[in-house]
């Protein structure tokens, strides 16, 4: 494979297979990789730390406008930090999970973290050339001058069956039944919300994974940035 030119952008809800197919086609193809989704958890950890409650708007964006994140986008070694310390297995736990659509629903937190969000793909794609940006809104909102925008989808059961298997992967208990009622219910409120919600950008090209596994997806993938002249 050749080195990725210009910005990829995968949206969808969770349980997609995501964040593994970004990270995995930038590595690939030389190209930084940022998950947006980690920067609206560390946010979320950062307000229920504070002990804020997360649909409090304005003492949610006072936590966030004094947290300081940073994140590292090589793909071989993605990382998180929040005031310099690695959160990176805390922001997958269930109540950052539980807590993060509420967050991320505040217009303020997205108009801050989108900000930091444009600032790392323009600093990326001047020292590599291509960056993968997985999250809900990258097509739509974050960079609708993306090259390549893909909306990955599946059904509602085998995205629980892949979040409840990459729980137990990570050590943490992983009902099937409630993280299927955890899926649906984040999606709900990511897909309704009035502020940019999760939605496939006009000019997305429609990916159901639910028949792919990772390397089904990524051949796709690596399909299209080629038959785009995107790679090197
Ligand atoms: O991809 P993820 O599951 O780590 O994302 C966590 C939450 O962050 C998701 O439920 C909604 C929010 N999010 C968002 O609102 N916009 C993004 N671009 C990425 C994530």
């Amino acid at each position: 494979g050749g080195q990725l030119d210009g910005v990829v952008a995968l949206d969808g809800p969770s349980g997609t297979g995501k964040s593994t197919v970004a990270r995995e086609l930038a590595r690939r193809t030389g190209a930084g990789y940022l998950d947006t989704g980690a920067m609206y958890r560390a946010m979320t950890l950062a307000v229920l730390r504070a002990g804020v409650p997360p649909t409090d708007a304005d003492q949610v964006i006072r936590i966030i406008r004094a947290a300081t994140l940073r994140i590292v986008t090589d793909p071989d070694n993605p990382k998180v930090s929040l005031d310099d310390v690695d959160v990176a297995a805390e922001i997958r736990g269930a109540e950052v999970t539980s807590a993060v659509s509420a967050v991320s629903a505040v217009p303020e937190v997205r108009e801050l973290l989108v900000r930091e969000q444009r600032e790392i793909i323009a600093r990326v794609s001047a020292a590599v050339g291509g960056i993968v940006v997985e999250g809900r809104d990258i097509g739509t909102v974050v960079a609708p001058e993306a090259r390549l925008k893909v909306y990955l989808t599946a059904s509602a059961d085998t995205r629980a069956q892949r979040r409840s298997t990459q729980d137990t992967a990570a050590g943490r208990s992983a009902d099937l039944a409630a993280t299927r009622a955890d899926v649906q219910r984040r999606d709900q409120l990511d897909s309704t919300r009035a502020s940019s919600p999760l939605r496939a950008a006009e000019d997305a090209l429609v990916l159901d994974t639910t028949e792919l596994d990772v390397a089904g997806v990524l051949a796709e993938l690596t399909e299209l940035i080629e038959s785009r002249g995107m790679v090197n």
